[in-house]
């Protein structure tokens, strides 16, 4: 993810979440955080950002802490993409399992991930601060098989 990537992404970050990261928060985890993965996927044609995703590879966990689709790209495996990639890289890394958390209420997630092989492992009472909501404890340990569904003809931006 290049620098530039940070405006068009902040466009989609800010009708996906309750609660948007703000900019400052994409630029100290993206210039400061050795730890930060993240990556987009644009366009072919115009470049035009349509996904991202950003996770944490620390030891052998890549916990995903963001990842949105613009609106109109929307059920395009465009996610299904972003997250492949992630463990495509992570097992370049060393990566183990991916584990993230989603609002209880986030169905389209909640089917993504679970579509992907993400199984439920636990229940986080009231970890959005702002909306007091709970969060479901998802993980996958299948990297082979979350990279193997990779199917783009350009491999996302890595920053
Ligand atoms: C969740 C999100 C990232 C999915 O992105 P996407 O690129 O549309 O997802 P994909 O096309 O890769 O995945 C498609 C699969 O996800 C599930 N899915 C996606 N949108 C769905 C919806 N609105 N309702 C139910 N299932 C849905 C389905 O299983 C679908 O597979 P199918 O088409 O075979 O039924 C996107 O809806 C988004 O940006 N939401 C706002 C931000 C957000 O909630 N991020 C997750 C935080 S944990």
């Amino acid at each position: 993810m290049a620098e530039a990537d940070l405006d068009p992404l902040l466009v989609i970050e800010q009708y996906s979440f309750p609660t948007p990261w703000k900019r400052s928060m994409y630029e100290s985890d993206i210039d400061a955080n050795r730890h930060a993965r993240f990556f987009v996927i644009e366009t072919k044609d115009q470049h035009e950002l349509v996904g991202y995703i950003g996770s944490w590879f620390i030891y052998d966990e890549a916990h995903i802490g963001t990842i949105a689709t613009k609106q109109e790209y929307r059920g395009r495996r465009i996610a299904e993409q972003l997250i492949a990639y992630t463990a495509f890289q992570g097992i370049q890394e060393g990566i183990a399992y991916i584990v993230l958390e989603v609002r209880v209420s986030n169905e389209a997630a909640i089917t993504l991930y679970e579509r992907l092989g993400f199984t439920q492992v636990g229940l986080r009472k009231r970890y959005y601060t702002d909306t007091q909501e709970d969060a479901l404890l998802m993980t996958c340990r299948d990297m082979e098989g979350m990279a193997r569904r990779l199917d783009i003809e350009e491999v996302p931006d890595e920053r």
